[in-house]
């Protein structure tokens, strides 16, 4: 399986996630960036994420690689008032993943929510293949074996 991680992430918990994933798989990865800038502070990024992500909004988006080559695509997003990011809901709208296999990581501070769920919904995958939810990844000890974990079931399944 010819494998891509995509990524969106605002404050590096999920780029540091993606790419031990992608280091450990020895796969490329795509990060998602907004065209127009979040808020800096922690209380003006909450206010402005969770309202548009429950307005379900599609930002203006950049990404670094097309995924046409790829058969198998790992999307990784930060938990954003229950669910995945806008900057992924505009991915998915950019980029058509029905024929395509998928594998959906989360991190997050309290819970997953409703994430893969939603995921799936919105991408309406050919097959989901593996998922891992990590809380507070960049405290967690056993987030190596985690994620070594994660690797193992996508490489049994390629
Ligand atoms: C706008 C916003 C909304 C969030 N909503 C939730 C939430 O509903 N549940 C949760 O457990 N964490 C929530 N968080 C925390 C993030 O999911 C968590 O810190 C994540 O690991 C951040 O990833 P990043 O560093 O890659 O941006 C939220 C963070 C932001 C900025």
């Amino acid at each position: 399986m010819n494998t891509i991680v995509v990524y969106y992430s605002l404050n590096g918990n999920t780029k540091m996630v993606a790419e031990k994933i992608a280091e450990r798989l020895g796969c490329e990865t795509s990060r998602v960036t907004t065209k127009k800038k979040m808020p800096q502070g922690k209380a003006g990024q909450i206010l402005k994420g969770a309202l548009i992500t429950l307005l379900k909004a599609r930002p203006a988006i950049r990404f670094e690689k097309e995924i046409s080559d790829y058969d198998h695509i790992i999307i990784c997003t930060p938990i954003w008032a229950g669910t995945f990011t806008p900057a992924i809901r505009s991915f998915i709208s950019l980029n058509d993943m029905r024929e395509k296999k998928i594998s959906m990581v989360s991190t997050f501070d309290g819970g997953p929510g409703r994430c893969f769920k939603a995921l799936e919904e919105e991408i309406k995958p050919k097959e989901v293949i593996a998922t891992l939810e990590l809380k507070k990844p960049a405290s967690d000890p056993e987030l190596d074996s985690k994620i070594d974990s994660f690797v193992g079931e996508v490489k049994r399944k390629a």
